[in-house]
């Protein structure tokens, strides 16, 4: 039989089944070289940091509706901007938000700066966030590890480190694996995989994508990954 990278088979799935949700702009521009805004991708990733998808999409929606770039952000009321954020949670994230949005205009020309290690600088955004926007937004070729990516990837790699000790070494195998011409969709195909079939219960391997090079699978027990130190 033919193989294939695992990020050749995960693309080829993630063309044909990504989700479709308000801050992806869709195969047919992806399939161009349009890039998603910027301002839409930092916001849903701050929203999405503690929240599930399916909650933050209506939130996504009037955010956008209300404040569609970031200068119209930054000049909002922050008391509005609480204001529309109820009912989403940790309201820091709404205030850093509102921080992030005035340091861009003031500090960038209103243009979010495009490597991780400089959206890393604004306030708000951490390891995670900022490398889901660089590579989301700009195309930089940087691994985006959320939870899902984590379980994922020790399956497929059947990491025995239990978490936390076993991140780096997680983050370490999502780098190799991606594929450099696209981490923005590698990033996303690795979270939908994760939410859809890589569940954390009774996983669909039967469905996936890249079964044939999943390691926990040829074991037999996907299930006990990733590893959890005892607490
Ligand atoms: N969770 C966090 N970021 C996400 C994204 N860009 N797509 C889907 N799920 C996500």
């Amino acid at each position: 039989g033919k193989t294939m990278p695992t990020s050749a088979a995960l693309l080829e799935w993630y063309d044909r089944h990504a989700r479709d949700l308000p801050w992806r702009i869709g195969p047919a521009r992806i399939a161009k070289g349009v890039r998603p805004d910027p301002y839409r991708v930092w916001l849903s990733e701050i929203m999405l940091q503690q929240t599930t998808v399916a909650a933050v999409k209506a939130y996504f929606r009037k955010f956008t509706e209300m404040w569609p770039d970031i200068e119209s952000l930054a000049s909002a009321d922050e008391q509005d901007v609480l204001k529309a954020w109820a009912g989403l949670g940790y309201y820091s994230r709404a205030r850093n938000l509102k921080r992030c949005a005035d340091a861009v205009v003031r500090e960038h020309a209103g243009r979010f700066p495009q490597t991780a290690t400089a959206l890393r600088e604004l306030p708000g955004i951490g390891d995670y966030t900022s490398a889901a926007i660089a590579a989301i937004a700009f195309g930089e070729a940087v691994p985006v590890v959320d939870g899902n990516v984590e379980r994922v990837v020790s399956r497929l790699h059947r990491i025995d480190t239990p978490l936390p000790v076993a991140k780096k070494e997680i983050r370490a195998k999502a780098a190799l694996m991606l594929d450099p011409a696209r981490p923005g969709d590698f990033a996303q195909a690795m979270m939908d995989l994760g939410a859809t079939l890589c569940t954390p219960k009774r996983p669909a391997c039967m469905h996936c994508p890249v079964r044939r090079m999943c390691r926990a699978l040829a074991t037999g027990d996907p299930e006990t990954f990733p590893v959890k130190a005892p607490r």
